[in-house]
């Protein structure tokens, strides 16, 4: 008899959760371990459900933060030149803008090695990075940028309120949907933001993983997976206002969202564009995320067909870009060095460890070409134009690029 399942309550408003994916025993998607390492892996269930009052997809586990996000943490958002100049981008965009004012001050949650405020120290602006993964706080510190290695929650943004006064933004990219206790980060948000200050935020969008059954968006550091419908209903929980959203090319499709106190700017038209498009699309309907969970099976079976097809013909396959994504991706679809002979990566604190759960092995981008595999998998799909500028050797030597987004297929 099938388990019955716990009740799943909102990790905004309390409401009931309901499960329409289940990914199965996963990893922690950052977890590289050592090859000698004989420590016991740490595994939990990924599953992704929405809740049926404020519309939020979410985890219907949580991983404690600590082990996710710790001194090891491998991610450096600097090893991408489109994020590079993304960010440089974001950060000059504030600088004319919001932070024009005298004095002005500017907070940013998930700092990483200071991708973003590099640009802002640079021009001179007060600044504070949260960043608690101790060794890219250090990388951002030697670029000029001030870190605390701590956690953005109620009472570290109220300390710093205390001691620095209020700032006019409040920024964070690919870290609002990295935290399963948004209530807190709220209150901190309200303590430390100026009266008319902006919460601003860009992360995965629930339309882009929809329209491109890209499920590897979904592991334990992604708890939530936003829309405007979502992120307006959880602002509004909080005594915020969502006024203005933008879609961006970024990590497979992003959206960036504007928060202001109630009453306090004008929602741009954007807004309502978004939540009509939503609307027209269904995506907030039960029914399109069971449609989509259906996708997945679908992408997986037809990606292990794949895989195993090559093997039997003697072919050589490895993976390019050993993403938190592919976590999933060769977790749920149980690819192991059998089928992908390694991953090769250009962050060195991941090299010459293997991959969570499956223990690909990770080699340094040198060994690609040391000889070329006769097809590569492409798990940074997000930054394929940028590997595949700097791999363009791979296909005149007569490889082949293996994508599963938005469907399986060999490019
Ligand atoms: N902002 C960078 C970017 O977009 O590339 C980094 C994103 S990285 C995926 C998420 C970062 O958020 C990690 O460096 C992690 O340590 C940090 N983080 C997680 N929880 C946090 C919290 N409560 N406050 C501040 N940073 C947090
Ligand atoms: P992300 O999709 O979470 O940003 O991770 C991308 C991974 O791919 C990261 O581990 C770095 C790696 N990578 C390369 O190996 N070569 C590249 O050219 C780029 C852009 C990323
Ligand atoms: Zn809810």
């Amino acid at each position: 008899m099938p388990r019955e399942r716990a009740t799943v309550t909102c990790r905004v408003c309390d409401g009931t959760v309901h499960e329409f994916l289940d990914l199965g025993r996963q990893p922690l998607s950052d977890a590289f371990r050592e090859p000698d390492c004989d420590t016991e892996e740490f595994f939990f269930r990924l599953a992704v459900g929405q809740c049926e009052s404020c519309t939020m997809v979410q985890l219907t586990e949580s991983v404690p933060r600590d082990k996710m996000f710790h001194e090891d943490y491998p991610y450096h958002s600097s090893g991408s030149a489109v994020m590079r100049e993304h960010f440089a981008g974001v950060a000059r965009r504030f600088l004319a803008t919001e932070l024009a004012a005298p004095d002005p001050f500017i907070v940013e949650m998930g700092c990483n090695d200071g991708v973003m405020l590099s640009t802002i120290h640079q021009a001179g602006v007060r600044h504070l990075g949260f960043e608690p993964s101790g060794r890219v706080a250090e990388l951002a510190r030697t670029k000029g940028v001030r870190v605390l290695t701590e956690f953005f929650e109620d009472s570290t943004a109220a300390r710093i309120r205390e001691a620095e006064g209020p700032a006019q933004v409040i920024f964070a990219a690919n870290t609002m949907c990295h935290i399963p206790y948004p209530n807190s980060v709220f209150r901190g948000v309200d303590a430390l933001l100026a009266p008319d200050g902006v919460f601003v935020f860009e992360d995965p969008y629930l339309g882009d993983l929809v329209e491109k059954t890209s499920f590897d968006q979904i592991y334990d550091e992604h708890f939530f997976l936003f829309s405007a419908h979502s992120v307006r209903a959880m602002a509004e929980h909080h005594g915020f206002e969502l006024v203005d959203v933008e879609r961006l090319p970024v990590h497979g499709g992003e959206v960036r969202y504007t928060l202001a106190r109630t009453g306090g700017r004008t929602p741009s038209a954007a807004v309502a564009d978004l939540l009509a498009e939503e609307d027209a699309r269904g995506l907030s309907d039960m029914e399109t995320l069971r449609g989509f969970a259906a996708g997945v099976m679908r992408v997986r079976d037809d990606l292990v067909a794949l895989l195993r097809r090559l093997r039997t013909e003697g072919s050589s396959v490895v993976a390019y870009g050993a993403t938190a994504k592919s976590a999933t991706v060769t977790n749920f679809c149980d690819i192991g060095p059998e089928l992908v002979s390694y991953v090769c990566d250009s962050t060195p604190a991941k090299q010459h460890r293997m991959t969570p759960g499956k223990h690909i092995p990770v080699r340094p981008p040198t060994a690609f070409r040391d000889p070329y595999p006769d097809y590569a998998l492409l798990f940074a799909w997000n930054h394929a134009d940028e590997i595949m500028a700097n791999e363009q050797e791979f296909r005149r030597s007569g490889g082949r690029w293996i994508s599963y987004v938005p469907n399986v297929r060999v490019l």
